[in-house]
């Protein structure tokens, strides 16, 4: 048997793993942008072999697929997906665990998402703008005083997004100026290098609450989920600094976090299914491959969608594919002929976590955190129980050099999340830049501090949307305004 993976991350090195662990023995062929070690390793020891070049160009990656005439194929990101990867393989006769083009839209086009949501009144849905220019936006923004988050429209590799309160009149102008700059540069900066999408910027009511991902196979009949996991994007401690795509996530023993109860797994659950149904009423075409919701536990609705990924979240990928042990490849053929009804996901009963590594620079100035030689000490990491998952490194000449993202990320399995954490913790000295340059990584992802933090967090939003619930006013926002009466913005 024969899979060839699309992609180099370190997402994709732990679904190589979870390919490679399979009893079917399959020998796995990778298309990667770059020299990912644990990949090559991966297909060189399954008697695989991998290529380099543009894994978004549908041509050169069908003409790899005919080369090697695999199985299947499983694309890891999501960008080969909006280029239409999927379609190209799929026409030339190999079936894909990866969405179509047309479907990866519910990740491509935020504003799609929002009005798919609003068509189908799905559950989780929030109020929403989008803006073609920046001029529109900027007059909706002097007009409303309002809470928001402002994003890009399209997926820009988690860049741009930001949330502005404005609750306090007395700063209402500062406010409307900071949010206009914003939306500017999210108009010249975030969305310049995408002429994909006419929507340029996204303006959606603010929400607060812990948030978390669910990752989840689908073949477009049957959504089978993995456990929660909670991802941390700010790059710093204690939630602090720029967003970054990820610097490490946890999940809990079983399929819940300890903030996120079953009623409330099993609500995001139906959002994913009837997500998956309205786009095969929209499209005509059934999902084969991962959709997951990344969510947040809101005072509004309870679960609320934030966003949508058409692939697994990395590092969220990496904190369950390594303690999956239901067969990845038998996963994968049953999502390709529609028979997931007759699989069942079975996961280590452990809990986990992952860190990411990065060098200095990363996220706001990838060009400095590129190109440093850094060394991985595998086996001493092994030694304290954790493994490696090479992300945004090269191989060149034998050495190893930073590609100015998250170089690497290292997971633990324990009983609890603190322990994992604390195992991760010992091995990060064992990954060093050769040349001084520093790197950064976050203590505090898996600490109780961090949990308590969310634990909190989550029972004052709880509290607040099961009284809604109660009172026939979930999703429902209303205003009262003296003279005028009431206002309800959502019915
Ligand atoms: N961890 C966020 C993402 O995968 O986009």
């Amino acid at each position: 048997m024969k899979v060839l993976l699309i992609g180099s991350g370190s997402r994709e090195h732990a679904i190589a793993d979870a390919l490679a662990r399979s009893v079917h023995e399959p020998k796995i062929f990778a298309v990667m942008s770059n020299r990912n070690p644990g990949i090559i390793r991966i297909c060189e020891s399954t008697g695989g072999e991998y290529f380099i070049g543009k894994i978004t160009d549908p041509q050169f990656v069908r003409e790899i697929g005919e080369r090697v005439s695999p199985d299947f194929a499983f694309i890891g990101p999501e960008e080969p997906q909006f280029h239409g990867v999927s379609d190209a393989l799929e026409e030339a006769g190999i079936p894909c665990v990866g969405a179509r083009e047309k479907l990866s839209e519910i990740e491509r086009s935020k504003a799609f998402m929002r009005r798919l949501m609003w068509k189908y009144r799905i559950p989780g849905r929030l109020r929403f703008k989008a803006f073609k220019n920046v001029e529109e936006a900027i007059a909706y923004i002097k007009e409303y005083a309002e809470s928001i988050a402002l994003k890009p429209a399209r997926q820009a590799g988690g860049k741009g997004v930001k949330v502005i309160a404005d609750i306090q009149a007395y700063l209402r102008r500062e406010r409307t100026e900071v949010k206009e700059k914003h939306a500017k540069k999210i108009y010249e900066e975030h969305m310049k290098p995408y002429d994909d999408i006419e929507d340029k910027i996204l303006i959606e009511e603010k929400v607060d609450g812990p948030e978390y991902t669910l990752q989840c196979f689908t073949d477009g009949r049957t959504v089978l989920p993995l456990p929660l996991v909670q991802d941390n994007k700010n790059a710093f401690e204690m939630d602090i600094g720029p967003e970054t795509g990820g610097m490490g996530s946890i999940s809990g023993k079983g399929f819940l976090l300890p903030f996120i109860e079953e009623d409330e797994f099993r609500e995001s659950v139906k959002i994913v299914e009837s997500v998956v149904r309205a786009l095969e009423k929209e499209f005509g075409m059934r999902y084969h491959g991962v959709i997951s919701g990344q969510m947040m536990l809101t005072a509004l609705w309870g679960p609320t969608i934030i966003e949508f990924y058409s692939r697994f979240g990395d590092p969220e990928g990496v904190n369950v594919l390594p303690i999956l042990k239901t067969d990845l490849v038998e996963i994968s053929e049953a999502v390709i002929s529609e028979k997931l009804h007759k699989m069942k996901i079975e996961v280590e009963e452990k809990a986990t976590v992952v860190k990411a590594i990065a060098p200095q620079g990363y996220p706001n100035r990838r060009d400095l955190a590129k190109g440093h030689p850094i060394a991985v000490d595998e086996r001493a990491i092994e030694e304290q129980g954790a493994r490696v998952f090479y992300g945004s490194v090269n191989v060149d000449n034998g050495r190893l050099i930073t590609g100015g993202s998250r170089a690497v990320e290292i997971f633990a399995c324990a009983e609890t999340i603190e322990e994992a954490s604390k195992i991760v913790d010992k091995c990060v000295k064992y990954v060093r830049c050769l040349d001084g340059w520093g790197l950064f990584y976050r203590s505090d992802i898996g600490s109780s501090t961090l949990l308590h933090r969310r634990m909190e967090l989550a029972e004052l939003v709880r509290n607040v949307y099961r009284y809604r619930r109660s009172k026939g006013i979930i999703g429902i926002k209303i205003d009262w305004i003296p003279g005028v009466g009431k206002i309800v913005y959502e019915s």
